[in-house]
């Protein structure tokens, strides 16, 4: 294959109120990770799929995907995740197999986003050759706060709501790692502070991402009537 997907599915999701991991929370007939694996291989090409989780689940989660029927040894890495999500993602990159050009990095918790999905950010890297993310306008009314002031209005127009899998050119996610200091909640921010170029194309609102107990009660729902 010529790409690879990262799943990043090592935080511990605090936020959801469940006693394990988030990625391994029970949905539908089977976890958050399971589903968002089920939406990297259901893309239109072969890739390398590398799954970082916490440590301790290495090797449960390596024998569970290796025995599910849609994916082969040599193509799937499982490797421990770090403290940040960044330590994480570096963990993947550094799994890469020689042959790879185009890096898509994806949240588990981003359980339901469509193979679809995938795909478009992966030809989008492709045709463009920088990085790219998808996004969604912003709804709301954003202002901008300080102590508890509003300091201004911004322009909604102006805003995406991103989400992932956000693609890049292998090189540049690369080197973009090996260059960033400081905290990022996404790969977009960390690769534009190495200099990347970062295009937006149109999300997809399945891709939501599972934050909180609401968001699982969502995602549950829309599996019973895909299943139905
Ligand atoms: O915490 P948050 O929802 O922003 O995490 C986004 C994704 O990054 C989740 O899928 C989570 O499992 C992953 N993550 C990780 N390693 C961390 C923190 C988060 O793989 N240290």
């Amino acid at each position: 294959p010529s790409v690879a997907v990262i799943v990043v599915a090592a935080g511990s999701g605090t936020r959801l109120g469940r006693p394990e991991p988030k990625a391994f929370v029970p949905l539908g007939d089977g976890t958050l990770l399971s589903h968002a694996v089920r939406g990297v291989l259901g893309m239109r090409e072969p890739v390398q799929l590398v799954v970082v989780v916490p440590a301790e689940r290495v090797d449960q989660t390596r024998a569970e995907l290796l025995a599910s029927a849609d994916a082969s040894a040599e193509l799937v890495v499982v490797v421990a995740g770090g403290e940040l999500r960044q330590d994480s993602v570096a963990a993947g990159l550094a799994q890469l197999a020689p042959e790879i050009g185009v890096v898509l990095v994806h949240d588990a918790a981003r359980a339901l986003t469509p193979s679809l999905l995938f795909d478009e950010v992966a030809a989008a890297v492709r045709t463009r050759g920088h990085g790219v993310v998808p996004g969604l306008p912003v709804v709301d009314t954003v202002k901008r706060v300080a102590d508890g002031r509003v300091v201004e209005t911004v322009d909604r127009a102006e805003l995406a709501a991103v989400q992932t899998p956000q693609g890049f050119p292998r090189g540049a996610l690369e080197r973009a790692y090996r260059l960033a200091g400081g905290e990022f909640t996404d790969d977009a921010a960390l690769a534009a502070a190495a200099g990347v170029q970062v295009d937006v194309v149109p999300g997809d609102v399945r891709a939501f991402k599972i934050t909180v107990p609401a968001d699982l009660r969502r995602a549950e729902q829309l599996v019973a009537e895909a299943g139905a």
